[in-house]
């Protein structure tokens, strides 16, 4: 792996690992106890959870083979155990491994989860063995040579007729994307303030890449047959105008169900994140 790789990956090693220390595992056994509460509400205004749970996705776990990668805070591998899957779960963080051990200690799932720790790609599992391979927020953390990577990686462990979800952020609109930088949120300057930002940007986790849907569309074709991208968030992402509370939910869920009625190119290019499902893996 060349060296701009290696600094990432350990770049977000010591960051996950430093934000989930220590982790409480309170709230995931709150969820776990209702799981069809808790999926109805996430999934009605959080895009990530509106994304990858749509289309039924929730209905097709019991039993399957799941791989998620970047598993992070685990809270969407145990949903997935909850609801009945082996689930398999990598992260580069060792913190996580901890995440799941405390769960499989505190919750009697079906099939307790597997974490697979470190470095992934060098993973022994058998080929053609999952049903899903799975991302959430997890690809836009890779440098594109990575991503490479991790794509072949999951065309060998899908079975033929699997498939690979992963939610990602989008960026469409250069003009969009320079005015949400220009913008200070919480932890992070302006790009207005030169400086600032700079040292915010040599800490953040994120290497510069591309993340088009036209990006995780060309990416996709070198391994799959089938492409689907679908943009969540066009009319969600102006949320941030309306203070947190009670109207600020009932905007998010009335603006993921509105902007589905908008049309594709006009969703595509405003859209704030996507799902990229790739099917028929090419071997
Ligand atoms: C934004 S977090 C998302 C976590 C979780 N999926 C979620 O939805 O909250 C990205 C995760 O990817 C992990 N990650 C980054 N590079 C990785 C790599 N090369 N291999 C495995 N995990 C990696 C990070 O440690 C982090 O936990």
């Amino acid at each position: 792996m060349d060296e701009i790789s290696e600094k990432n990956k350990e770049k977000n090693r010591q960051h996950y690992n430093k934000l989930y220390a220590d982790y409480s595992i309170r709230n995931i056994l709150i969820w776990l106890k209702d799981l069809d509460g808790f999926l109805k509400g996430a999934s009605s205004t959080e895009t990530s959870w509106h994304a990858l749970y749509q289309d039924g996705f929730k209905d097709r776990l019991e039993g399957k083979m799941v791989m998620e990668m970047g598993c992070g805070d685990c809270v969407n591998a145990a949903i997935m155990a909850g609801l009945g899957a082996k689930v398999y779960a990598n992260d580069i963080a060792e913190a996580s491994g901890e995440i799941i051990q405390k769960l499989n200690n505190s919750w009697n799932f079906k099939y307790p989860i597997k974490f697979i720790a470190g470095d992934f790609l060098n993973n022994e599992l058998e080929s053609e063995n999952f049903d899903f391979v799975i991302g959430k927020a997890f690809l836009h953390h890779l440098t594109l040579p990575e991503e490479k990577d991790f794509l072949r990686e999951t065309t060998r462990l899908l079975k033929e007729n699997g498939e690979a979800r992963f939610f990602e952020p989008a960026v469409n609109s250069r003009i969009l994307d320079e005015i949400r930088w220009h913008i200070p949120v919480k932890g992070r300057p302006s790009k207005f303030h030169g400086k600032e930002f700079a040292e915010w940007k040599e800490n953040d986790p994120h290497p510069d890449r591309s993340f088009s849907s036209s990006h995780f569309r060309k990416a996709g074709a070198v391994f799959f047959e089938q492409i689907n991208i679908i943009p969540v968030g066009t009319l969600e992402r102006f949320n941030r105008l309306i203070p947190r509370g009670n109207r600020n939910i009932k905007f998010r869920k009335w603006a993921l169900k509105a902007e589905k009625k908008l049309p594709f190119f006009l969703n595509e290019y405003l859209t704030r994140s996507q799902l990229i499902v790739y099917k028929k893996p090419i071997r």
